[in-house]
């Protein structure tokens, strides 16, 4: 089973995407790690654990990470018209017995990547400031980690803050372009393809119905989210995002790819953009974006398969 640590910032579609792992017999979740995003970090940290004792598994560690952005200087954006006040749908859920862990985010990736050299997949579902911070706390971190695979960026495509920048990018760009150059194995999956992964209200309504271990909660958290996209969206549904991505680790032959440098803009009205260049018959002539180390970035995805995995599962 692949050593896996989940980092996250719950909301819903992290939520799914933390059931789904749990789930998922080919994962063997370590820890989970958190992150501001769609709430505040400490918020964040309450939900992991709230979620993981829903799934009846409390012994996994959650390790608190940063509640700034690495700079320090980014005024947080969170999306509480999104995933509600609480994250997780408005629900009113007691608070959780647990508490976190006491070592940081980054200190727990850190040591897992020293533990397990090489055998580590980080699925990274919201912005990258932990990721980032494990750089800094350790320059060894990009060959020892075995895989990071991240939810962000929108290639090609609009993003979902503003035309430019996908939110989990945009939380944090200067992490996101120290992540996307670090020359570890980096996987991404961005809005071009979570766009096509849609639950549909019919695919909901079964959760409702069904005795599978999260469908009636997560057809709870979900009313708001579906409202959100009923807004926002010209779809009949709404994006799995989060949940396609721990998929990319279960099964990454779900995806298929092309491989090329990653950078983010980081000043103006693009600042959060990502940019992808993968001409490799041009690639020496532009050096300034081709000395960089190149990740992976999904270009298409079998939808089909990626929703039934999740409603199966
Ligand atoms: C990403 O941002 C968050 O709202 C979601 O949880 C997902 O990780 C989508 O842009
Ligand atoms: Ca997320």
């Amino acid at each position: 089973r692949k050593k896996t640590i989940i980092d996250t910032d719950p909301g819903i579609d992290d939520a799914m995407a933390i059931f789904l792992a749990l789930q998922s017999p080919e994962l063997d979740v370590l820890g989970l790690t958190t992150i501001f995003g769609n709430v505040y970090t400490t918020l964040s940290t309450r939900n992991a654990l709230h979620l993981l004792e829903i799934a009846g598994r409390a012994d996994i560690p959650v390790a608190e990470g940063s509640h700034v952005t690495i700079t320090k200087g980014t005024k947080l954006r969170v999306a509480d018209f999104v995933h509600g006040a609480d994250g997780l749908g408005n629900q009113n859920f007691p608070p959780p017995n647990g508490k976190p862990i006491d070592q940081s985010a980054a200190a727990f990736l850190v040591e897992q990547a020293n533990l397990y050299p090489g055998e580590v997949t980080v699925v990274a579902l919201g912005p990258l400031t932990n990721i980032a911070l494990a750089l800094q706390l350790d320059p060894g971190f990009p060959k020892k980690i075995g895989k990071i695979i991240i939810l962000g960026g929108a290639f090609f495509v609009n993003g979902n803050v503003n035309p430019a920048a996908e939110a989990n990018i945009f939380g944090d760009p200067e992490a996101a372009d120290m992540v996307f150059t670090s020359g570890a194995d980096v996987l991404v999956v961005g809005l071009n393809v979570t766009h096509q992964v849609v639950m549909t209200e019919a695919d909901r309504d079964k959760l409702g119905r069904s005795d599978g271990k999260f469908a009636k909660y997560l057809c709870k958290i979900l009313d708001i989210y579906f409202s959100y996209h009923r807004y926002a969206y010209e779809t009949k549904g709404v994006y799995l995002h989060d949940p396609a991505t721990v998929l990319a680790a279960v099964d990454p032959s779900l995806f298929t790819y092309t491989e090329g440098v990653v950078r983010v803009q980081t000043t103006g009205i693009t600042r959060g953009l990502t940019i992808l260049y993968n001409n490799k018959k041009r690639f020496g002539e532009v050096s300034e974006w081709c000395d960089k180390p190149t990740v992976k970035v999904a270009v298409t995805v079998d939808a089909p398969a990626v929703v039934k995995l999740v409603m199966d599962r």
